[in-house]
Parts: C-alpha cells; sequence; structure tokens
C-alpha cells in the first residue's frame, strides 16, 4: 500500500476494507464523533463499516480525479486515528458541484494532539499543489467549536453562513491558492 502523504506524524493512505474495518468502525460508531456528521454517518456493525469503505473507494475510482477520503494513521502506533477528505461540495439534492471541501474525522482518543490540523494542512497542500485547485472550502455546523478552531489553526477564511451545500445552514471557511500557484498558473496561460 502506498501513502498518498506523510507528515512528521502520520501517515495519509487510502482505506483497506478487509482489514480497517474494525478501525474504521470504532470510529464511526461512537455517537460523540458522529454527533455533528449527521445521523447517516453512524455505523451500526463491523460488516456495513467495510461496505461503506468499499463503497467509498468504488466512488473514488469512478471519479478519478484524485479527490476522496483516505484514513490517518498514526505512524508511531501504526493505529488508524481518523478520516482526512478532500472532494466536491454536495449541493442540496447531493450532487456534485464545482467547490471543493477539506474534512476531518478523528476517532475520540486522538483529539487534542493536533491531527486534525495537521492531517488538513497537507491535503490542503495536495489540493493546491497536486490537484491545481484555485480554493478549498470547509463547511462545519455552528456548533463544532473544535472543528472551527481547526479551519483556524489552518488560516481558513470565515465566510459566513450557508444553504448551498448538504441541504442544511453550515459555516463556510475559505482558503486560496497560495501566491506560487497564481504565478504557476499564469506562466502555464501565457
Ligand atoms: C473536529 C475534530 C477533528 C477536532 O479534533 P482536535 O483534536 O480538536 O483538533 P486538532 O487535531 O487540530 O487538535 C488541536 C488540539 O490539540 C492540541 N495539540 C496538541 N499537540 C499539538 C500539536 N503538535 N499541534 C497542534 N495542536 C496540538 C492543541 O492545543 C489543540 O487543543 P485545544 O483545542 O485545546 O486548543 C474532532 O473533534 C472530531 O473528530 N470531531 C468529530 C468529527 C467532526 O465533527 N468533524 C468535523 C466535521 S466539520
Amino acid at each position: 500500500m502506498t501513502n498518498l502523504l506523510e507528515t512528521e506524524r502520520l501517515l495519509i493512505r487510502s482505506w483497506i476494507p478487509e482489514s480497517d474495518a474494525e478501525q474504521a468502525f470504532a470510529i464511526y460508531s461512537d455517537p460523540e464523533v458522529t454527533h455533528f456528521l449527521g445521523k447517516s454517518s453512524r455505523v451500526t456493525s463491523i460488516e456495513s463499516q467495510r461496505q461503506r469503505l468499499i463503497e467509498g473507494i468504488e466512488r473514488m475510482h469512478q471519479r478519478n480525479n484524485g479527490t476522496g477520503a483516505w484514513a490517518i494513521v498514526e505512524k508511531e502506533s501504526t493505529t488508524i486515528v481518523g478520516t482526512i477528505l478532500l472532494k466536491q461540495l454536495p449541493d442540496k439534492d447531493g450532487l456534485p458541484t464545482q467547490d471543493y471541501e477539506v474534512g476531518w474525522h478523528l476517532r475520540r482518543a486522538s483529539w487534542g494532539k493536533g491531527y486534525a490540523t495537521e492531517a488538513g494542512r497537507v491535503m490542503l497542500n495536495y489540493g493546491f499543489s497536486v490537484l491545481n485547485l484555485p480554493v478549498i472550502y470547509a463547511v462545519v455546523k455552528p456548533e463544532n467549536h473544535a472543528s472551527i478552531r481547526v479551519t483556524e489553526r489552518l488560516g481558513m477564511k470565515p465566510i459566513g453562513r450557508t444553504n448551498k451545500y448538504y441541504g442544511i445552514e453550515l459555516l463556510l471557511f475559505q482558503l486560496d491558492a497560495p501566491e506560487e500557484w497564481r504565478e504557476n498558473r499564469k506562466a502555464v496561460l501565457e
């Protein structure tokens, strides 16, 4: 299994449904983790968790545009500590828009260590430098203060409330590609 990305403490790699389902289930069966993620994110068995991982990988293959959801692995323990995602935001009907979001879900035992920020930072860099995105968003429920703090640590700009995505009202945060991105793009277009 090749890693998509690596940071000081973490590896970002594809999910392996056969061997990861149990660890993923430990994350997504925890009501504290799914509290702000919507009811459908809660999983009730290891087998349905495995099925979700399989479907997620199938969707990544179909889109084939470098976006998706990956496992975050703690290097020191080789434990899966969460999910990091970079994908197109869905509109109110669930159809993909042209806007891309970064997102993070960590198992409870790994909160408070800076892992969401560390994984989020490397994912944003990937979105700008590999996928060539000019802007990346994050959407957060207004009461999800831990996630709002992650967007702040990542230097994302609060834009206000929006109803454009997921059919609910969410806070929107934006990060523009760094200056070098714009310079490279200008050079390509000239
Ligand atoms: C949102 C969520 C990922 C945030 O996790 P988190 O652990 O608070 O976020 P980080 O990984 O950035 O950790 C930051 C904390 O670790 C601490 N920390 C420890 N070592 C650190 C380091 N080396 N670098 C940065 N922060 C560090 C920070 O001080 C900070 O604590 P604080 O909140 O008291 O200031 C987590 O609450 C979660 O998974 N929630 C459930 C799923 C969810 O709601 N996802 C978001 C949907 S929008």
